[in-house]
């Protein structure tokens, strides 16, 4: 019996879902912590592929216990929509899938604000996924938030919709120029949503918990990444919740005591979406390149993502606040037929070299990366399933990262699909 965190070490998107989805073989039970339909996990099965939003990547395999965290901030209509997507394509969800009554919900008016107050920062915006997860965790930590439980009392969904839309509302009109939203229509459609849900609706804390006693697998999974983390990401330009291994706790309901293993995810370059500094981001054509074969643009918004180097600086900041016991490696085979691969192992800034991920987002912007330049590999690797197929190249950038990270890898990513995957060491 384990229980493993799976946690994005870069600025998300480093292939948690497919990490998730394999590992899932062999676990009991997968929860969900933090965040919400801001994450897009994809896996692929064959030739299928399913994205992922709020329900975790485990949902693919048969007979697994799917848990919606009280850390997480569910959308109710973009997750009635996501059970139908996949009841639609022969995933049950009934009987697998289980909601924290404790969860926060994502309300209109946090859709609304979290779009509105994009717009008005201008160029100086976030670059939200304008899904409401800012002003959702706004509405949890000022301790008015509405919670699943609320949901399934139409009085007190009532009083608080009426109450939050006081401020709301004032704010949509009068700050942000937009029209006001009617409490009415609201507590009308989330009543349904309510109803439907329903059956979902547990205190999945306790489940966990009695999962873990009955020396069961569980397996956490994380969204967003380590540099995305409010307390630990590249502020302000990050998501609103602990996406680092705490954050598993807290958002699941366990004790620290109780994890065995945390698996940081981390693809073979980097990649970031919406705004923010990014010091090995890549320009122009290569940048490009990248982009169009790793296939790197958003799966929640579809907006193009940025790519660049692998960051050994900011990755050595994650291994240390989540305390990895282990990496995956994902999309090595993106990087086949690159002549020379850099790695960046410092950052430049103000006449000296830095080894530490800085907190200033001044010297986050400044700083100029330092490179050590590796030979690439000309042969595929797509599909590769044992290390020692890899091409020599390929194992030397492998091992290279290793040392630099004195972090051993215990699973390599060579595709999309399920089966396209290297496993140095057993997890479960
Ligand atoms: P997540 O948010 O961390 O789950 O990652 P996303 O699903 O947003 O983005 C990762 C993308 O890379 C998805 O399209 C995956 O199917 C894909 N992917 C994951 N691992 C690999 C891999 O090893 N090779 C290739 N080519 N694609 C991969
Ligand atoms: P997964 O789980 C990549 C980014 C947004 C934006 C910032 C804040 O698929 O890895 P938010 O809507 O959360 O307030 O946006 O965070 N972001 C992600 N980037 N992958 C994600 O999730 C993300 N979720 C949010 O682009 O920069
Ligand atoms: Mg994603």
């Amino acid at each position: 019996m384990s229980v493993i965190i799976v946690v994005g070490a870069q600025w998300g998107d480093e292939g948690k879902g497919k990490i998730v989805d394999f590992l899932t073989e062999k676990a009991d039970l997968v929860a969900r912590y933090q965040g919400g339909n801001n994450a897009g996990h994809t896996v692929v099965i064959k030739d299928e592929k399913y994205v992922l939003h709020l329900i975790p990547s485990g949902i693919l395999h048969e007979g697994k216990a799917c848990v919606i965290g009280n850390g997480v901030v569910i959308d109710p209509a973009a997750l009635i929509e996501e059970m139908d997507g996949l009841a639609s394509r022969g995933v049950e969800t009934k009987g697998t899938l289980f909601i924290s009554k404790s969860a926060h919900v994502i309300m209109p008016y946090h859709v609304a604000v979290d779009r509105a107050a994009e717009d008005l920062k201008g160029a100086k915006k976030i670059g939200t996924t304008g899904r409401g997860i800012g002003p959702a965790y706004t509405d949890k930590a000022a301790r008015h938030g509405v919670r699943v439980m609320d949901m399934l009392n139409p009085d007190s969904l009532r009083e608080k919709v009426t109450q939050n839309l006081v401020t709301a509302n004032f704010l949509l009109e009068n700050l942000y120029k937009v029209s006001p939203l009617d409490p009415h229509q609201i507590v009308q459609s989330y009543t349904g949503y309510a109803e439907r849900l329903k059956p979902y609706i547990a205190d999945t804390g306790i489940m966990i918990n009695s999962a873990i006693e009955a020396k069961k697998n569980v397996l956490l999974e994380g969204a967003q990444g380590t540099l995305l983390d409010i307390d630990h990401g590249t502020y302000p330009f990050v998501t609103s919740s602990n996406t680092v291994a705490g954050g598993a706790c807290t958002g699941a309901g366990i004790a620290p005591t109780k994890i065995d293993r945390i698996i940081g995810v981390v693809k073979a370059y980097t990649t970031r979406v919406g705004s923010g500094p990014f010091p090995t981001e890549i320009p122009g054509e290569l940048g490009e390149r990248i982009r169009e074969r790793g296939g790197e643009y958003g799966a929640t918004t579809g907006r193009p993502r940025r790519c660049g180097w692998l960051d050994i600086v900011g990755l050595r900041h994650a291994i240390r606040v989540n305390g990895f016991t282990g990496l995956a490696l994902t999309k090595l085979d993106i990087l086949d037929g690159i002549e020379k691969i850099k790695i960046c192992v410092g950052y430049k800034y103000g006449g000296t070299v830095i080894e530490e991920f800085p907190k200033e987002l001044e010297a986050l912007d400044g700083c100029e990366p330092v490179y050590e330049e590796v030979k690439g590999w000309i042969e595929s690797t797509v599909g590769i399933t044992k290390f020692e197929h890899l091409p020599a190249d390929a194992r030397k950038y492998v091992r290279r990262i290793e040392k630099l990270l004195k972090t051993r890898m215990h699973i390599i990513s060579t595709g999309q699909k399920r089966d396209e995957i290297i496993v140095l060491k057993e997890q479960f």
